[in-house]
C-alpha cells in the first residue's frame, strides 16, 4: 500500500479544524452567488485563499463567515467538511467554530447553531462520523464580546457543544484577557481548551492551563522557548494539537523541515497532528500526517502514537476511549503490516 493511502485509511480523531476555514472555495462561490454578493474582498476564485500572513487570512476567514446567513447555509459547511474528514479516515471530531463572526455579520446565534447541528446529524446518520462543536471566542475582541457569545451558548444550549475555545490572532491579546468568559464556562460545565504560543512567548502556555483552566493547548510551539514549562507538560501530558502546514505558511517560513513539531516530539511533549483550515491552506485531514513524516521524522509507530494521543486528549467518556484505543489499534497495526510489505 502506498504511504498517502496508508495515512488517508488510518483511523484519525480531529481536535483542530476549524468550521469556517473548511470551507471550500466553490461553496464560497456559491454562497456568494446564492446571497447576491461578489467574492470576499474582491477576490477572484483563483487567489481566493492566498495570504503573506494571520492577519490577512483571518480578514479572509471573517469574510467567508460572513456568507453563511442561514439554516441552509451552516448545515452545508458542517456537511461538506465532514464528508470530506470521514473520506480522510476522520471518524470523530470535536471542531471548531466562530459564532462571533456570524454574530457580528448579523445572524442570529441560534440560527447558525441550529443548522450546524442539523449538518452534524446528518453527517453522522449519512456517513458514520461523530462531531462535536467548540464555541472559539475571538481574542481580538473586548472581553464583554466574548461573555456575549458564551451568553447566548449557554442560553441555546445543545448537546453538541461541548467546549470553549480561543482563537484569532495572539500576539497582543493574551490569554488573560478572556480569564473571565473561561471560568463562567468551567462553571456551566463546558470544556476549555485554547489557541496558544502560536505567536507568542512560552508563558501563553501557563496561562491557559493556570488560569483558563485548559485540559489541552491549540498549537503550542513557542512552549519550547522556557524548558521548566516543557517539562511540565511533558510530565503532565498536557495534549497539543498542531498544524504543521497552516502554521509553516503563516509562521515558520514553509520551512517544514524545521517546523517546531519536530523538537516537541524529541522533546517528549504529547502531540495530535490536524489540519487547521484545510482548503484555506491547501490541506487536507490526512495531508497534515503525511507532511509530518516526510518533513519531521515521524515514522509508522509515531504516527499510531499520535493517534492514540488524539484520543486521550479528546472529550469522549473513557468507556468510549477504551474501545476506540483498542480497536483503532489493531486497525492501525493491519495497516502497518500492509505498508511493510508494499515493494519499494
Ligand atoms: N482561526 C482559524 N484558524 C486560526 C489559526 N490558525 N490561528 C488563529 N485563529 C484561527
Ligand atoms: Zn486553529
Amino acid at each position: 500500500m502506498e504511504l498517502s493511502e496508508y495515512l488517508r485509511r488510518i483511523p484519525k480523531v480531529s481536535l483542530h479544524c476549524h468550521l469556517e476555514g473548511s470551507v471550500q472555495a466553490a461553496t464560497v462561490v456559491e454562497l456568494a452567488r446564492k446571497h447576491g454578493e461578489a467574492l470576499p474582498g474582491g477576490r477572484t476564485v483563483e487567489n481566493l485563499y492566498d495570504y503573506p500572513d494571520i492577519l490577512e487570512f483571518l480578514k479572509v476567514y471573517t469574510m467567508v463567515a460572513g456568507l453563511m446567513r442561514d439554516h441552509d447555509d451552516f448545515h452545508r459547511a458542517a456537511y461538506e467538511t465532514l464528508q470530506e474528514a470521514r473520506e480522510h479516515g476522520v471518524r470523530y471530531r470535536e471542531m471548531f467554530w466562530s459564532p462571533m463572526a456570524h454574530m457580528g455579520a448579523g445572524v442570529p446565534y441560534a440560527t447558525a447553531a441550529d443548522g450546524l447541528v442539523a449538518g452534524i446529524r446528518d453527517a453522522e446518520t449519512d456517513m458514520g462520523i461523530q462531531c462535536r462543536l467548540i464555541a472559539d471566542i475571538d481574542r481580538m475582541q473586548e472581553p464583554e464580546a466574548g461573555l456575549e457569545m458564551l451568553d447566548q451558548v449557554l442560553e441555546h444550549r445543545r448537546p453538541e457543544l461541548i467546549g470553549l475555545g480561543l482563537d484569532y490572532a495572539e500576539a497582543g491579546n493574551p490569554p488573560e484577557k478572556h480569564w473571565k468568559a473561561f471560568a463562567r464556562a468551567a462553571r456551566a460545565g463546558l470544556h476549555r481548551t485554547a489557541h496558544s504560543c502560536e505567536d507568542a512567548p512560552a508563558r501563553n502556555v501557563e496561562t491557559c492551563l493556570d488560569l483558563l483552566g485548559c485540559e489541552r493547548i491549540d498549537h503550542g510551539y513557542h512552549v519550547l522557548e522556557d524548558d521548566s514549562l516543557v517539562r511540565r507538560c511533558a510530565g503532565e501530558g498536557v495534549l497539543f494539537t498542531c498544524a504543521p502546514v497552516s502554521t509553516a505558511w503563516v509562521y515558520f517560513g514553509n520551512d517544514l523541515a524545521n517546523h517546531p513539531i519536530k523538537t516537541m516530539v524529541k522533546e517528549g511533549l504529547k502531540i495530535m497532528l490536524d489540519c487547521d483550515d484545510p482548503p484555506m491552506f491547501g490541506t487536507n485531514p490526512s495531508n497534515d500526517y503525511a507532511v509530518a513524516v516526510e518533513h519531521m521524522g515521524l515514522g509508522p509507530e509515531e504516527v499510531r502514537e499520535t493517534v492514540m494521543n488524539a484520543i486521550d486528549g479528546c472529550w469522549l467518556d473513557d468507556t468510549s476511549k477504551r474501545r476506540m484505543r483498542r480497536d483503532w489499534g489493531r486497525e492501525i497495526d493491519a495497516l502497518t503490516v500492509q505498508l511493510d510489505a508494499s515493494p519499494g
